[in-house]
């Protein structure tokens, strides 16, 4: 049994502090640099940053796939620093991965969603009733047989975020979960997380490079050099091509289109995200 939760105050990672380091404790070559991280229960965050920023290395930390060694963190209630947590926060924070193809331990999806559950003991009369669940919700009912190398990328991110859904985890953390995956593909893993957002409240923290999928977040948090060095909604932060760029981030296509025109002298009304929003104000405007 793990450490008893401390009380519910509608927060399910609290960060204070956080430093890390892969060389050594007491090392200046931080991977993460005190980092003060909130999130609230049912949250969909995007965090944002470029290559060796600390993404990977945060969302290891809350999953305690690395040990804490600076500062303060707490999942779902759960001290992350006391080895008897570890079993409770990793069954809270289901992890879906970059690469598809490394992710599934069958050749067969139930045989692959059932493993997480048999390891957490659930009776075997509940399995396969929660393996068709699963794949429900990520739309894809009856696919049970199929193996999963053989499947779509799309569908295969979809059938890895079924497997992390089997055992209930309240927090999905998807780390570049569709960087390797074409439109199509994205889409589908997209909208996958949204409904589970919106539908099945669960907290997001969706790691990207791609600040277009940073747009569907409640909140961006954008990292650099293990800090992190703005966090708002995505309307604050996706607006300001100067602060992404610090992060070797390009804005959203529709904010850069705006600076374009501002340039040309069209002056919208409004900074938008997308391109539907610049498209409404441009035909407003003429
Ligand atoms: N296993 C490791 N051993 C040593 N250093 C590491 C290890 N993993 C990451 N690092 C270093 O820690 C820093 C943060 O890396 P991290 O993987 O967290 O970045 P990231 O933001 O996820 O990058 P990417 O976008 O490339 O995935 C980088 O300087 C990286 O080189
Ligand atoms: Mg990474």
């Amino acid at each position: 049994m793990g450490d008893v939760q401390v009380k519910d105050n509608g927060l399910i990672i609290e960060a204070e502090r956080l430093s890390f380091s892969y060389e050594h404790q007491e090392s200046l070559n931080l991977a993460l640099n005190d980092i003060n991280l909130k999130v609230k229960k049912g949250e969909f965050i995007a965090l944002l940053g470029a290559n060796g920023s600390g993404k990977s290395t945060l969302a290891r930390l809350i999953n305690t796939l690395l040990p804490l060694q600076r500062g303060k963190l707490l999942v779902n209630g759960f001290d992350a620093g006391i080895e008897a947590n570890k079993r409770d926060i990793r069954r809270a924070c289901g992890m879906v991965f970059q690469n598809p193809d490394n992710q599934f331990v069958s050749s067969l999806v139930e045989e692959d969603i059932a493993f997480g559950l048999q390891n957490y003991a659930y009776p075997q009369e509940e399995i396969a009733s929660r393996v068709a669940q699963v794949l429900e919700i990520v739309g894809l009912p009856g696919f049970e047989q199929r193996n999963p190398s053989f499947l779509s990328g799309g569908q295969k991110q979809r059938s890895a975020i079924a497997g992390v859904l089997a055992v209930d985890p309240d927090i999905l953390i998807l780390d570049e979960a569709t960087s390797m995956l074409d439109s199509e593909g994205r889409k589908e893993v997209l909208d996958t997380v949204q409904r589970l957002h919106r539908d099945h409240q669960k907290t997001v923290l969706m790691i990207t490079h791609y600040v277009e999928e940073a747009i569907l977040a409640d909140r961006v948090c954008l990292l650099s050099a293990g800090r992190i060095i703005a966090d708002g909604t995505p309307r604050e932060i996706l607006t300001q091509p100067e602060l992404l760029g610090q992060t070797q981030l390009r804005a959203p296509f529709a904010v850069r289109l705006f600076f374009g025109l501002a340039d040309k002298g069209l002056h919208l009304p409004e900074i938008p995200l997308t391109t539907n929003e610049i498209v409404r104000q441009i035909c407003q405007s003429s």
